[in-house]
């Protein structure tokens, strides 16, 4: 995981609305190249990502898609009702997967794109081998997730930096120095580099868990 994403300022650097896909195309697996293709992400990663589904909830009042309330949802947590994709929607396992291939349970979703993954030939080699394997389609999510997360992305560093290895708060290190900034508590000597607190960037700004310290 690459960390240093620079935020946009204003609302005008975000990308048009309406490019995200759409649940209920007339042609799901078309649809999904269509958008996907298009930020240079391959069917493999399709798959995988649509994975992200084994958590979370649909609501009708929102998206338009999905009940307003299952034996999985009625009583939350968080504000209860929806329709989830899995019986254990908090937890981020394969099921989403099993679940659709099996389609027993009526009161889990499946949107048309969804189901897609197991009609189209090539979506399906790889929705069954997660089906299958979980630990594949741990690896495959998690490659495709960064990769989706970081299109488009500016970072500071511009090659962003990671926090298992002292490479980035070097290059963070050099930046500060090269482009120093005078401020009046420094004397005009530049900024000293921070170090890097992950806690401080949360939006709660919690305090560091001690698996964190
Ligand atoms: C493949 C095309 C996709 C379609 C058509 C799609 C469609 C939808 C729809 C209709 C909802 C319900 C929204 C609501 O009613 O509040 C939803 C929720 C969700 N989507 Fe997707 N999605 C897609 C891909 C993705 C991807 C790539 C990710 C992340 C990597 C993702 C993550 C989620 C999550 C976590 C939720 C649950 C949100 C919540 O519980 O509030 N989806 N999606």
């Amino acid at each position: 995981m690459k960390y240093g994403r620079v935020d946009i300022t204003a609302p005008e650097q975000c990308p048009p609305e309406g490019r995200l896909p759409d649940a209920g195309p007339r042609l799901p697996a078309e649809h999904l190249r269509e958008v996907f293709y298009r930020m240079g992400l391959d069917d493999k990663e399709i798959v995988a990502l649509s994975g992200a589904h084994t958590l979370g909830r649909s609501r009708p009042d929102r998206s338009g898609w999905g009940k307003p309330e299952t034996k999985y949802t009625k009583d939350g947590p968080g504000e209860p009702g929806g329709q989830s994709w899995t019986a254990e929607w908090l937890k981020f396992d394969n099921s989403y997967f099993k679940d659709i291939k099996e389609q027993r349970d009526q009161e889990l979703l499946v949107l048309p794109t969804d189901a897609a993954l197991f009609d189209d030939p090539s979506f399906k080699v790889y929705a069954e081998k997660y089906a299958e394997d979980q630990e594949a389609f741990f690896k495959d999510y998690a490659e495709a997730h960064a990769k989706l997360s970081n299109l488009g992305a500016k970072f500071d560093p511009p090659e962003g930096f990671s926090l298992d290895d002292d490479k980035g708060a070097v290059a963070t290190e050099e930046k500060a120095v090269a482009d120093p900034a005078p401020t009046s508590d420094t004397n005009g000597a530049g900024p000293q580099p921070e170090p890097f607190v992950a806690a401080k960037y949360s939006y709660k700004k919690r305090e560091l868990s001690d698996t964190m310290k």
